[in-house]
């Protein structure tokens, strides 16, 4: 099946992106959010985004308007009724995406693939709450979404191959790179990339080097864009922390276990750069 038409649930950081980018590639969009006040923050996100690329002429005025009337931005969910493609990137509870998944199975056309963006979260048992298990998958984009490369297109044990393929050319078509892989936790990226932030944050605790020196030593020594600690504030340490949480509840293996500086930050509301204060201070 060709995605023509594609609906997104919920306009933060990745639904946001994930709008931008389908449009962008031409694909109709139709951007859903829960109430006025979230669809204009995810759509001025997207104007934002594409202002950026105009003003360093990678896009003209042109460009830009007919991207952002690919975009219907509606808080009316009927509106994703002739959708080939639902993606879902609302808020990382298993409980409020059951409810969603089955509001969408009654509105959405029989033959319409759902897929989630969360980054933890069971696919199989999200597929496992609608009416088509078979048409279900994880499509796994990264922060920031228009910038970085990758897509996970995740399967389950139930999806069926023509869903399969249908994701990993949308996944292409919206210009990322497809990793494919199995439904277990943390995928691919966050499988390897948590416990490398958690041993991060566990050498600070134990005094092995200053932030600034631990972030250095990996941007510098093993070029990556951003250091293990500023990597977390990016992400966000309570996004970090419940990733981690899942990981250990699964395999019960120490180097997935949270630190207790990271839980310790997450009570006291450090959350990283969303909150303007991590392991470095955003506040100025
Ligand atoms: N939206 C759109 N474009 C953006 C952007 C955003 N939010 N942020 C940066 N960019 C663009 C800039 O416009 C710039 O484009 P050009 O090169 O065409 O000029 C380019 O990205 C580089 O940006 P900057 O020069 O401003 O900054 P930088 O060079 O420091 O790069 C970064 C910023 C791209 C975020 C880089 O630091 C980076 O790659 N960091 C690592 C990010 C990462 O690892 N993300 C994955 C997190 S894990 C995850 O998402 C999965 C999960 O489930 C937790």
């Amino acid at each position: 099946m060709e995605i023509k038409k594609v609906g997104i649930c919920g306009l933060g950081l990745m639904g946001s992106g994930i709008a931008e980018l389908a449009s962008k590639a031409g694909i109709d969009v139709v951007a859903c959010e829960v109430n006025d006040k979230f669809l204009e923050k995810g759509m001025g996100r997207i104007n934002k985004s594409l202002g950026r690329a105009v003003e360093k002429g990678k896009l003209d005025e042109a460009g830009k308007t007919a991207i952002l009337g690919r975009i219907n931005a509606t808080t009316d969910y009927k509106a994703l009724a002739d959708c080939d493609l639902v993606i879902e990137a609302i808020i990382e509870s298993f409980e409020e995406k059951k409810k969603l998944y089955q509001m969408l199975d009654g509105i959405v056309k029989k033959d319409a693939i759902f897929a989630s963006n969360t980054s933890s979260l069971s696919i199989t048992e999200m597929g496992a709450t609608t009416e088509r298990a078979e048409q279900f998958c994880g499509l796994h984009f990264f922060n920031p979404v228009p910038v970085m490369k990758l897509v996970e297109v995740v399967k389950t044990v139930a999806t069926s191959d023509a869903t399969f393929e249908a994701a990993k050319a949308f996944g292409e078509k919206v210009g990322k790179v497809v990793v494919s892989c199995n439904d277990t936790p943390g995928f691919v990226v966050n499988r390897l990339l948590v416990p490398y932030l958690l041993d991060a944050i566990r050498a600070l605790e134990s005094g092995v080097a200053t932030k600034e020196d631990i972030d250095n030593g990996m941007k510098l020594g093993c070029g990556h864009p951003m250091g293990p600690l500023e990597l977390t504030d990016f992400v966000g340490l309570d996004t970090t922390y419940f990733i981690a949480e899942i990981l250990f509840a699964e395999f019960k293996q120490h180097h997935y276990a949270a630190p207790p500086l990271l839980k310790a930050m997450v009570m006291a509301g450090y959350l990283g750069r969303k909150s303007g204060r991590g392991f470095y201070d955003y506040r100025k």
